[in-house]
């Protein structure tokens, strides 16, 4: 057979294998050319089965013989589009290319003299448009958006006289808008927006378009002035923003505008002759934005008309200082924009009455006083960063916070007394001179509202025991005057003495220290509370005996600790940390006026500073009831108690303390779980409300302390941040029984928060088991220390052998097993199974005490 015939018969058959149902130059075999060439994903589209006029986006005209109508929006097609596909259905008069990735149009294109609609958005084809556009004498809708394409807009452009809707925005088409477009009289919608278009607008241009209702020539270098558009009758929405427009704004309002974007241009002169109040026009009006302009003078005096202003951006411009505008009857402002608009004095407070606030922006103005409260569900955005607002944030609007989509209450004088942010959040939303920061917490405040009987208890119960503290407070203040004139009358008064002059030396039983100061009188002591006391250094010498070993409450391993009583009684413990500092004196100091902002009711609050020569000395409150330690394990006070509360009585709302006595004290279960839960609140203050988290580095029994209401206080937090990396191993590490395992490993971690609560769970168990963490004897086993053999029982479901039998018949075992349980996850060996403070708190708070009779 001849080779040949073979060849071209095999040909021949792929041919027809290829196109059984699509001859060659039909419409049907043009567009399934087109899909496959183009490597659409789309099986629907393209079945050879069946008629190209039954395929999706395909229509025909009624004769089924072409297509007329094609859409292929979003059909992952890519590439370039050769000629001899599309550019062959010569009926055409409706195509959607849009949303795909095509790179460049074929020449054959602009032969479809039919077409009406032409949609290739969302592409990605470059290069600039040709002149054989105008060869579209019918084109109703054209949309290029979103594509690359570059140079001059064509002279040609101009024989497009059908057009209704062109939108050319978000290329990179340049030069000036071509004087063709006057011929368009049945225009629309006329969107440039987003170009590189310079030069000023043709002339007549204001006259050209009769129908015009919507004008977008936003973000390219466009100069003229609002005048060129007053002539446009039927334009209701007017988008210039980011141009180089000039002039007065005034002539803008003299339409029928309901959309007006002026901002991000040059426009000078005062706005606040504009009344709104002339004539009904002003009732259309919807948007506003005359941002990032030069107007000057007096916001708008008058808005009364403008009922229905929903959005007003007046931000960035250099208005004369003013008071916050009248608002109170734009009853429909979703949005609004005053920043840096020179604002003085009050927020007003008629911005509460706006019921559908969405975003208000008030930041970079002289605003001064209080936050209004923003009472509304709506408000998702809020600014009021860089003003010079004071006093608390609202309640009301910090419980919107979290479910706001941004905040910013930044560079003010503002005061935040709740918790619950992320650090992160501290960061962007409640940065610079925020007056408390981190803040007075009371976490309780989150979860008012979702319990209002709760709320009301909690009410109660703070009324009641603020009247105890009041009573508290007036016993202590009598027994203190007498206290503190004992002193004096005791005490040689350094101030009188005035050449006191050191350097001073002091021993304890483990450490002498020294103080290297010249004059004690010329060494000042910090006290937050009381700037004007002008305390010295040897008002400490005189409060604490001259450091008199009978004054030392205890020696830490920061160093010693001392009681006294400063002038005018305040009674506070004085901590000398006499391992050495790498820290600077005022790097140090810095960070002790740090950790005295930093409040919450179980904290131990400091009281105040002195740096005496390297010796950086921290003063705090003197708690009344002692450590944890001495407590559960019977060892004296230090000094002796001051007052003895063996006559009061204690009732705590129905959760079984009561008749607490000065030695009964620790022996209920009720009292041992409310020195767990305060405990855990002060730590999951430290580790979740601060920021950045405060890492205790030494929580342990006697680090916990009863203050006069015998509330639980954690003292020593943020101490080993003042040594710097001065403090070392040992000490950097912990206490012996609360050392995690992974400080031990060979390439040993830095703390985290997961190392406190490791420690924190050692804790649980010293008030479960009421032994002490080691050096304790363990009988059953015979391990080496208390978490090891705690574990063990609980593991063994063992847990109630290891009860305190003080405590054992104060309160239900179960809940008791369920707190060493929690002591357990605690102290898992790896930190990331260990639970976060945050979460201890809860699984803390659904242990509700009771008494066990
Ligand atoms: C293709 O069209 C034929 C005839 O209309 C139909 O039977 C078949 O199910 C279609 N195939 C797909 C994949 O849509
Ligand atoms: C085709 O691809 C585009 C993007 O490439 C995608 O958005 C579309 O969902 C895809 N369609 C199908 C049917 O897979
Ligand atoms: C073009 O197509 C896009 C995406 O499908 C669509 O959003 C847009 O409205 C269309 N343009 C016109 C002028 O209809
Ligand atoms: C757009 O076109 C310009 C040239 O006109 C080219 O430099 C640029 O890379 C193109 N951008 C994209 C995203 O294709
Ligand atoms: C417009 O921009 C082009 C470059 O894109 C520049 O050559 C021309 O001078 C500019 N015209 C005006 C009036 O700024
Ligand atoms: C004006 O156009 C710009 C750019 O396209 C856009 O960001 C802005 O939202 C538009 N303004 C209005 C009121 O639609
Ligand atoms: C407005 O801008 C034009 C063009 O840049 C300039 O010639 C004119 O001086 C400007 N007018 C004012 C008042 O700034
Ligand atoms: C409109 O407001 C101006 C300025 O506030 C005032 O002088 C004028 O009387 C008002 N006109 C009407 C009709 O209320
Ligand atoms: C307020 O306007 C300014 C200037 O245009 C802008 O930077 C800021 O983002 C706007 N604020 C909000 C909340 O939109
Ligand atoms: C906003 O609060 C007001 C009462 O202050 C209320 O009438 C209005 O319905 C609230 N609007 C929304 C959208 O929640
Ligand atoms: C901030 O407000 C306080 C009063 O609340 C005032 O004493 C102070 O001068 C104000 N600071 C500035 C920068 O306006
Ligand atoms: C911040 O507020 C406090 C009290 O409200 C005031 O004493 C202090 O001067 C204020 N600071 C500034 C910078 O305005």
């Amino acid at each position: 057979m001849d080779f040949g015939f073979f060849v071209s018969l095999l040909i021949l058959s792929l041919f027809f294998k290829l196109f059984t149902c699509q001859l060659p130059n039909t419409d049907e075999f043009y567009v399934s050319d087109f899909l496959k060439k183009m490597g659409s994903n789309s099986t629907l589209s393209y079945n050879s089965s069946a008629s190209v006029c039954s395929w999706e986006g395909v229509h025909c005209d009624t004769k089924k013989e072409n297509i007329i109508g094609f859409e292929a929006s979003g059909l992952g097609l890519s590439g370039l589009i050769p000629d001899f596909t599309i550019g062959k259905l010569t009926q055409l008069q409706s195509l959607d290319l849009s949303k795909n990735k095509i790179t460049a149009l074929p020449s054959d294109l602009w032969s479809l003299g039919s077409l009406k609609s032409l949609n290739l958005s969302s592409n990605q084809i470059s290069g600039s448009l040709p002149n054989s556009i105008g060869n579209f004498g019918l084109l109703e809708v054209i949309d290029l958006s979103g594509n690359n394409f570059s140079g001059e807009i064509p002279a040609a452009i101009s024989s497009l006289v059908s057009l209704q809707i062109l939108k050319f925005s978000g290329n990179g088409f340049e030069g000036s808008i071509p004087t063709g477009i006057l011929s368009w009289q049945s225009l629309v919608s006329l969107d440039l927006s987003a170009n590189r278009l310079n030069g000023s607008l043709p002339d007549g241009f204001g006259a050209a378009f009769p129908k015009l209702k919507t004008l977008n020539f936003a973000r390219n270098e466009i100069y003229g002035r609002v005048t060129d558009f007053v002539e446009m009758k039927s334009l209701t929405s007017l988008n210039i923003s980011g141009n180089l427009f000039n002039g007065s704004v005034m002539d803008v309002f003299q339409g029928q505008l309901e959309v007006i974007d002026l901002g991000k241009n040059q426009f000078g002169g005062h706005i606040s002759q504009v009344q709104f109040n002339s004539t009904y026009k002003w009732s259309h009006l919807v948007f506003l934005d005359l941002s990032e302009n030069q107007l000057s003078g007096e916001i708008f005096l008058d808005l009364s008309q403008a009922q229905n202003l929903r959005h007003l951006n007046l931000a960035y411009n250099r208005f004369a200082r003013q008071k916050f505008p009248r608002i109170g009857m734009l009853l429909g402002l979703e949005y609004l924009n005053l920043s840096k608009t020179n604002l003085i004095g009050h927020i007003s407070g008629e911005i509460s009455q706006l019921s559908y606030l969405r975003a208000l922006d008030i930041s970079s103005n002289h605003l001064a006083g209080q936050i209004p409260s923003l009472n509304n569900k709506s408000l998702k955005i809020l600014d009021v960063s860089h003003n010079n607002l004071s006093g608390e944030i609202p309640i009301s609007l910090l419980e919107k916070l979290l479910s706001m989509e941004r905040y910013n209450f930044s560079y003010n004088n503002l005061t935040l007394c709740a918790s619950g942010f992320s650090p992160e959040t501290f960061e962007t939303a409640f940065y610079g001179s925020l007056n408390s920061c981190p803040i007075p917490a009371n976490p309780v405040l989150f979860k008012r509202r979702a319990n209002r009987r709760k709320g009301f208890k909690l009410a109660l119960a703070l009324t009641i025991s603020m009247v105890c503290f009041l009573a508290g407070l007036l016993f202590l203040a009598v027994g203190c005057r007498r206290k503190s004139r004992t002193w004096v009358v005791k005490q040689p008064s350094y101030k009188e003495e005035q050449n006191i002059s050191g350097p001073f030396s002091f021993q304890t039983d483990s450490t002498t220290w020294v103080a290297d100061v010249k004059q004690a009188t010329s060494v000042p002591v910090v006290i937050f509370e009381k700037p004007l006391l002008n305390i010295t250094f040897a008002d400490l010498l005189s409060a604490t005996s001259n450091f008199d070993r009978g004054t030392l409450l205890a020696e830490g391993k920061f160093g010693p600790v001392y009681r006294g009583f400063l002038p005018r009684g305040i009674h506070v413990a004085v901590k000398v940390l006499v391992h050495g500092s790498t820290l600077t004196d005022q790097e140090a100091a810095r960070e002790l006026e740090y950790l005295g902002r930093i409040k919450h009711p179980n904290l131990v609050p400091l009281t105040g500073y002195c740096l005496a020569g390297d010796q950086r000395i921290a003063i705090y409150d003197y708690m009344d009831n002692g450590n944890l330690q001495n407590l559960l394990h019977d060892l004296p006070l230090g000094v002796q108690a001051t007052e003895d509360w063996s006559t009061d009585t204690w009732e705590e709302d129905n959760n079984g303390i009561q008749n607490i006595s000065s030695e009964g004290r620790l022996t209920t279960w009720a009292f041992r779980h409310k020195i767990a839960l305060g405990t855990a609140r002060a730590l999951a203050f430290l580790h979740h409300g601060c920021s950045p988290p405060i890492i205790h580095r030494d929580v342990k029994a006697s680090s916990v302390y009863l203050d006069l209401n015998l509330e639980p206080r954690l003292s020593d937090f943020g101490l080993a941040k003042i040594f710097g990396t001065g403090l070392e191993d040992e000490i950097a590490r912990g206490s012996p029984g609360y050392v995690p395992p992974e400080f031990s490993q060979p390439e040993c971690d830095a703390p985290t928060p997961k190392s406190d609560v490791y420690c924190f769970g050692v804790v649980l168990f010293e008030l479960i088991t009421g032994k002490e963490p080691v050096g304790d004897d363990y009988l059953e086993d015979q391990e080496a220390n208390l978490v090891s053999w705690v574990r063990g029982l609980v593991r063994k479901n063992q847990g109630s052998n290891a009860i305190d039998p003080k405590i054992r018949d104060t309160g239900p075992e179960y809940q008791m097993e369920e707190v060493l349980k929690i002591g357990y996850l605690c102290t898992a060996d790896l930190p990331t199974k260990r639970p976060s403070m945050q979460q201890i708190v809860g699984l803390l708070k659904d242990i509700e005490p009771r008494a066990s009779r």
